[in-house]
């Protein structure tokens, strides 16, 4: 638990009486001293391992699909963007699988967009033998220039706050955060949405009885879409999520490895959520964009040769990096563990 004077000074109480889910969750995260600001959350060290860290392999795959799809659809300049890069590791076995088209990286403008510092240096570290172009880093996505655009991202879109509501005895309420200063903790009340706007959102969701929602992710991906559907290109994004009404909340925190409350260790530990797709897809589709590929991460990773990439790895290696390459792929792609829960959505303009 944190001091009162450390929780004073992350202005976390902004001398609000209570505030909603969704700001309490944007300041333990972004704020000056939120856990994205500070933290390096990226790797098997820290608080999570993401699938570019478990193998090579997932970064070769992605890179096969961008390589394609640059080559078949857009073959001229163009800004290549990744979201939330981490460590870099993706950006890196991408930039390896590249090396097949070098026109690739030659008529790329790169643009990796980092919230985090301390990432950002990380990244700066890791790429620094990158010469095929130049790397321009940014805290936020604004698009400059007019030319056609990839984007890519893994595990970026849970990172945003949501907002959560849940329908009790004929009536809608929602959650937000409290604070008691006596005994220096936070937890939630459950406020009554009175608004005719959200009211009418809400009578959509009466039979589950809940509804999370994030609208600043939506708002997110709805400025990449109509970003793509203008200057045109495509958007990929692989993230942990659902797209059928959902029974429980999906907000969860973890620190050490272990899921806690997300009233613990505020700050100090990741808060995410799992993704709407259904909501990101009905996004694209009020674009007018095209759904290019919406499945599991392992169907993904099978369709476009991971199988075959594992096999090739396999011949070249001795019985102890053999078990090792098993292992990772079963890890991407088994069912019970991240080959279910974390899917691929692929829009574009083309
Ligand atoms: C869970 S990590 C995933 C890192 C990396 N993509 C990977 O798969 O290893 C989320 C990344 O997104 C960054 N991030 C989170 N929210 C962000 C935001 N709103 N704008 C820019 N970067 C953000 C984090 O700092 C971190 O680099």
């Amino acid at each position: 638990m944190l001091s009162k004077k450390k929780i004073n000074k992350i202005k976390l109480l902004n001398n609000k009486k209570n505030f909603r889910l969704d700001k309490f969750i944007e300041l333990a995260l972004f704020s000056s001293n939120g856990y994205y600001l500070r933290k390096k959350p990226v790797g098997r060290k820290f608080d999570f391992v993401t699938s570019p860290e478990i193998s090579q392999m997932f970064g070769e795959i992605i890179g096969v699909y961008l390589l394609y799809h640059w080559k078949e659809k857009i073959n001229s300049r163009f800004n290549l963007i990744e979201l939330g890069p981490g460590n870099g590791t993706l950006f890196k076995d991408i930039e390896r699988t590249a090396q097949i088209i070098p026109s690739f990286f030659e008529n790329a403008n790169v643009n990796l967009i980092e919230i985090n510092k301390e990432l950002r240096k990380i990244q700066e570290k890791n790429l620094k033998y990158f010469k095929q172009s130049k790397i321009r880093w940014s805290k936020a996505l604004n698009f400059k220039s007019k030319l056609p655009s990839i984007i890519y991202s893994n595990e970026f879109f849970d990172c945003f706050p949501v907002r959560q509501f849940l329908y009790n005895d004929n009536h809608w309420f929602e959650k937000y955060v409290k604070y008691n200063e006596k005994e220096n903790k936070y937890y939630s009340i459950n406020k009554r949405v009175i608004s005719k706007k959200i009211l009418n959102i809400l009578s959509k969701h009466i039979k589950q009885k809940i509804y999370e929602v994030s609208y600043s992710r939506n708002k997110y991906f709805d400025k990449i879409c109509k970003h793509l559907k203008k200057n045109r290109g495509i958007c990929i994004l692989i993230d942990y999520g659902y797209n059928e009404k959902i029974k429980n909340f999906t907000l969860q925190a973890i620190y050490n490895h272990k899921k806690t409350s997300i009233f613990e260790n505020v700050t100090q530990q990741d808060i995410s959520s799992h993704v709407n797709f259904d909501e990101l897809i009905e996004i694209a589709k009020q674009n007018k964009l095209k759904i290019n590929e919406f499945v599991s991460q392992r169907d993904f990773l099978i369709k476009y040769g991971i199988l075959e990439r594992k096999k090739e790895l396999l011949s070249k290696k001795s019985n102890l990096k053999k078990n090792l390459i098993d292992e990772e792929v079963d890890r991407l792609i088994n069912v019970d563990r991240m080959g279910k829960l974390f899917k691929c959505l692929v829009v574009s303009s083309l």
